[in-house]
């Protein structure tokens, strides 16, 4: 069987990273909307990019309005901003949310229509060139041909996946990283770990996907504490910023599954941040995976320094669900209680959550393949699980 390969054609890391990057960057055109959010304003991170923009006499026009999980009004707005700027490249700044939205707003410029009508579609023409500079180390947008963006008309998170949606420039400039507040740091962190497993655990793994998770597991379970309690510590930073990177790489070539395909309906009808919903379905769904992957769970028990010497293959796969679980307690992961979700709510929900999740195509890549009526079954469990898991927090607490 043939493989297909695909990543970011220039990828700047390291220290500097953004500096670094401004010759390439210039090489992309003359002026640049600039996605991003109203946090990067606030934190001064826009004013950086503007300014090493300046210096490099590239025009620009900020649109600093993608405050939440995109959504298709947000695109919308950010295409009428392009075209009636006179824009000819995008540079997004931020977390997933800006980099999705960047990579939607350029689809649309040069394909037409509503982002709405993308879910499914082939993208037949090329975006205009596009830079990412990721501030969150988790999604790993920058790395992927994937853009993430939630119809309102319908609370459905459309999953738009398009060789064309892979940017030009990936600038990893992980100093951007440092003011991110410890929740988001552990659910994006989270997030990334998520698609490492997931891409390595994917029945569409190859040899070249399994290299990034790999290192992407490794890194994060190195860093991800550190970072969460200890976020200036700029080495472990740059560490967490190349693996959601090589996470990125990793699912963008062998998909994600079942995690994700349950994720994202929670996001779309309760507002749960995309991380933190990973986050909290890890234990069920690793639970239920686990049968159906002990091999490739038992190398990434290896991988993390968890596999003894004399464990079965059967120990080396629990010695790893084990170890994912107990970061996601040190990482205080929320319960679907702790954003006021309901549980009558929930449960009426669950028919269509279950359909939407199947819609994805995300969970026929799991190596324990499961029906629509076994995701049912999963969100159920996955209630009963938050609710222990609550019970505890709260008598720790
Ligand atoms: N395209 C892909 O391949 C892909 C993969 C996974 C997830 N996603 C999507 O990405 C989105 C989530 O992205 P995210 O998790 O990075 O969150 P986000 O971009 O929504 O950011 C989360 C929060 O962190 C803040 N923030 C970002 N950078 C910061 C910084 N440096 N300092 C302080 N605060 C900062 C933001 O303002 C926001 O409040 C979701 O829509 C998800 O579906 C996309
Ligand atoms: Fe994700």
């Amino acid at each position: 069987m043939a493989y297909i390969f695909s990543i970011p054609q220039f990828v700047y890391s390291g220290e500097n990273a953004l500096k670094a990057s401004m010759d390439q960057l210039a090489d992309l055109g003359n002026k640049a909307l600039i996605v991003t959010d109203k946090s990067m304003v606030d934190f001064g991170n826009s004013q950086k990019l503007i300014d090493e923009l300046v210096a490099h006499n590239i025009a620009y026009c900020l649109y600093p309005e993608i405050n939440s999980e995109p959504t298709h009004t947000m695109i919308d707005k950010g295409v009428e901003l392009y075209e009636g700027e006179g824009c000819d490249f995008l540079i997004a700044l931020g977390g997933g949310s800006p980099l999705d939205a960047m990579k939607a707003i350029g689809a649309v410029h040069t394909n037409g229509g509503n982002i709405r009508d993308y879910i499914g579609k082939k993208i037949e023409n090329h975006l205009p060139h596009m830079c990412a500079i990721p501030t969150t180390a988790g999604t790993g947008s920058e790395a992927t041909k994937i853009s993430i963006i939630t119809n309102t008309d319908t609370d459905v998170k459309m999953l738009l996946n398009d060789p064309k949606l892979m940017v030009d420039l990936a600038v990893l400039d992980s100093d951007f990283t440092i003011t991110v507040p410890p929740e988001v740091t552990a659910a994006t962190g989270i997030d990334a770990l998520t698609h490492a497993v997931e891409a390595y655990t994917s029945i569409k793994a190859f040899p070249m996907s399994d290299l990034y998770a790999e290192a992407a597991v490794k890194k994060i379970f190195e860093n991800l504490y550190e970072v969460y309690t200890n976020g200036t510590n700029a080495t472990a930073r740059r560490e967490m910023s190349i693996a959601a990177f090589e996470a990125g790489v990793a699912f963008s070539n062998a998909s994600v599954t079942l995690i994700h395909g349950m994720s994202r309906p929670i996001g779309a009808l309760f507002h749960i941040p995309h991380g933190m919903s990973n986050a909290m379905l890890l234990k069920t769904c690793m639970t239920y995976l686990k049968p159906g992957a002990v091999f490739k769970l038992s190398e990434l028990a290896k991988v993390i320094g968890a596999y003894r010497v004399g464990m079965t293959i059967e120990e080396g796969a629990d010695a790893f669900v084990t170890a994912i679980i107990a970061l996601t307690r040190a990482l205080r992961i929320k319960t679907p209680m702790d954003y006021g979700v309901k549980k009558d709510d929930f449960f009426r929900n669950i028919p269509k959550m279950s359909g939407d999740a199947m819609a994805s195509g995300s969970p026929l890549n799991t190596r324990r393949t499961p029906s629509k009526e076994d995701i049912e079954e999963l969100y159920a469990k996955f209630w009963y699980d938050s609710e222990i898991i609550k019970a505890s927090q709260d008598t720790v607490d």
